[in-house]
């Protein structure tokens, strides 16, 4: 239906939750990604799926709590460099995967999160 956001395309909060878990468990063992990251990662992934929430078209669950996004500037505490870009698109292609999530929503998904991945990126390698 041409009416549908990405976000009910995708299939919700159901699908969009498992998707961010198992992200966020792949970070976890990732050697550039972890240890960037906190070791308990429930908070990271509530606020990640609040901001792919509203990311793809659903409520604005994110900037209702946190207010403007702001992702680049929340990200510059942390060395970002295309590894790590590249790392964190690799755990996400993985995570699909692991979902099977396949077809154009797949791909419209992978096209805007490398965009908005390349954009964090905040030294070179
Ligand atoms: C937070 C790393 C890309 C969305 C964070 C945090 C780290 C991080 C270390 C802090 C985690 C915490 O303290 O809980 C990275 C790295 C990236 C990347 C290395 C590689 C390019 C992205 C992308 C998105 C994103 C592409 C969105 C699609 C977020 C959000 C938060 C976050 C929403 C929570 C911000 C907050 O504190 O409110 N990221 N990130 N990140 N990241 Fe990323």
């Amino acid at each position: 239906n041409s009416s549908q956001t990405p976000y009910e395309t995708l299939g919700g909060e159901q699908v969009l939750s498992q998707l961010v878990d198992t992200f966020y468990t792949k970070v976890s063992q990732h050697s550039d990604l972890a240890p960037l990251f906190p070791d308990d990662l429930t908070e990271t992934a509530r606020k990640q799926k609040q901001f792919l929430t509203q990311f793809l078209g659903g409520p604005t669950l994110y900037t209702d709590e946190h207010g403007h996004p702001m992702l680049r500037a929340r990200h510059m505490p942390f060395v970002i460099t295309p590894i790590q870009a590249e790392a964190w698109l690799f755990c996400m292609k993985e995570a699909m995967d692991e979902i099977e999530l396949t077809g154009p929503i797949r791909d419209y998904m992978i096209e805007r999160l490398t965009m908005t991945a390349n954009h964090m990126v905040n030294q070179p390698s």
